[in-house]
């Protein structure tokens, strides 16, 4: 079967390194398209290059705007490789502007699409994400849910169940197949003179926290009161690299914490592992936290993975007291959630692959 990918920004080649190799095994023909949404070294080639990800067929080379003119974008170039390639399937990953770009160019062109971590839901609509998963689910003709949770959100949208398909998280697959190598090659702790269990691990970067003022305010010196006790390293997203530069904070940030570049993922999942904490935003390091059995602080007013707060392993934290992040964060360090596991046996890109070639088109 002929499978057309597209992808574009940086969790979205992650979770695409397990998914590629189960659909190689199982006989696929995948064609992948960068969107070009996510284009610097750091946030894209390193992928490719660590976890031994095909190259993509072609790359848009759409780069950053506003949601409206990437989107755009993406619609005329996705729709053309569509027509190009006459693929039986186009594949799409998570929430971003990618996503929606490639179920839109796909629906219209009445071929069908798959969905991959369907079904989440922070409902929270002031988030583009929301609106694109929301878009994303409703015209898609296979939806592959993560979780329980998932699985109940997509049936509280009356989305026919036999679209529905519940395989685990491909994020634990990846995690599962790329952690042996990230223990061995990783020189990240070592470089930047880091003792496991010695420092607090933090990402930022949801439009929500860079673009208000108090609320990155807020982050940066809650942070910084944390690091009055312990070390804190701050891998810095692009989008939160300008947001500190444009308020005036990057440079009190650079004094108290130890900002570096955002890393490859071998040198994430290492720091990871390592962490006494994890505070961050991202959707994805909420769960690897989890995956290596690290408490963890997550800066907003809600998440998809309630299943992390319900099993003790992750509390929300809004961002708008910095002396109520310093506190949230020191009264998780050394806690222990419930011994569960919600996100599946590590097979979740294998099950993908199987559902596909029962489902010939
Ligand atoms: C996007 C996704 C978000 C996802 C995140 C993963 C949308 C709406 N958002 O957010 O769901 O969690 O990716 O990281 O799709 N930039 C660079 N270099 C790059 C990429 C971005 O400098 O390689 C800067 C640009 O200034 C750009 C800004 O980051 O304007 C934001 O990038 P964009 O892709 O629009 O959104 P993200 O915040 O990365
Ligand atoms: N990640 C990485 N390097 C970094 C920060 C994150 O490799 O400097 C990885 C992280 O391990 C996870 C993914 O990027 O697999 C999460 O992506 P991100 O936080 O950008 O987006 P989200 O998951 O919130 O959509």
């Amino acid at each position: 079967m002929k499978i057309l990918t597209v992808v574009g920004a940086r969790p979205q080649f992650i979770k695409v390194s397990p998914v590629s190799r189960a659909l190689k095994s199982a006989g696929h023909n995948e064609i992948l398209l960068h969107t070009g949404q996510h284009y610097d070294h750091s946030m894209s080639q390193v992928f490719f290059d660590e976890l031994e990800i095909q190259a993509p067929e072609s790359n848009l080379e759409i780069g950053s705007g506003s949601h409206g003119e990437m989107t755009a974008g993406m619609l005329i170039g996705i729709e053309r490789a569509i027509i190009l390639h006459e693929p039986d399937w186009v594949l799409i990953y998570g929430d971003t502007n990618s996503t929606l770009a490639g179920a839109l160019a796909a629906v219209k062109l009445h071929v069908p699409v798959a969905h991959v971590e369907a079904g989440l839901r922070s409902f929270n609509r002031q988030m583009p994400e929301e609106i694109n998963r929301i878009v994303a689910d409703s015209v898609s003709d296979m939806l592959f849910a993560p979780t329980t949770e998932a699985m109940t959100n997509l049936w509280h949208e009356n989305i026919p169940a036999e679209r529905v398909h519940m395989v685990g998280d491909v994020m634990y697959d990846a995690a599962l197949i790329h952690g042996e190598k990230a223990e061995k090659e990783s020189k990240i702790l070592d470089i930047l003179g880091l003792k496991t269990d010695g420092f607090v691990l933090s990402t930022v970067h949801r439009a929500e926290n860079t673009d208000d003022l108090g609320r990155i305010r807020a982050i940066i010196e809650g942070l910084k009161l944390v690091a009055e006790e312990i070390p804190v390293v701050l891998p810095l997203h692009p989008r939160t690299h300008g947001a500190l530069e444009r308020s005036g904070l990057l440079e009190s940030a650079r004094e108290s914490l130890k900002l570096i570049e955002p890393v490859g993922y071998l040198d994430m999942v290492k720091l990871e592992k390592n962490a006494a904490l994890i505070a961050t935003d991202s959707g994805g390091v909420q769960k690897e936290a989890f995956f290596q059995k690290v408490p963890c602080v997550t800066l907003r007013d809600e998440t998809e993975w309630v299943e992390l707060v319900n099993m003790g392993w992750n509390r929300l934290c809004p961002p708008t007291s910095a002396e109520a992040i310093a506190k949230e964060v020191r009264s998780m360090i050394g806690v222990v959630g419930r011994d569960e596991n919600p996100y599946g046996a590590g097979d979740a890109s294998e099950k993908i692959a199987r559902v596909l070639s029962s489902n010939l088109t």
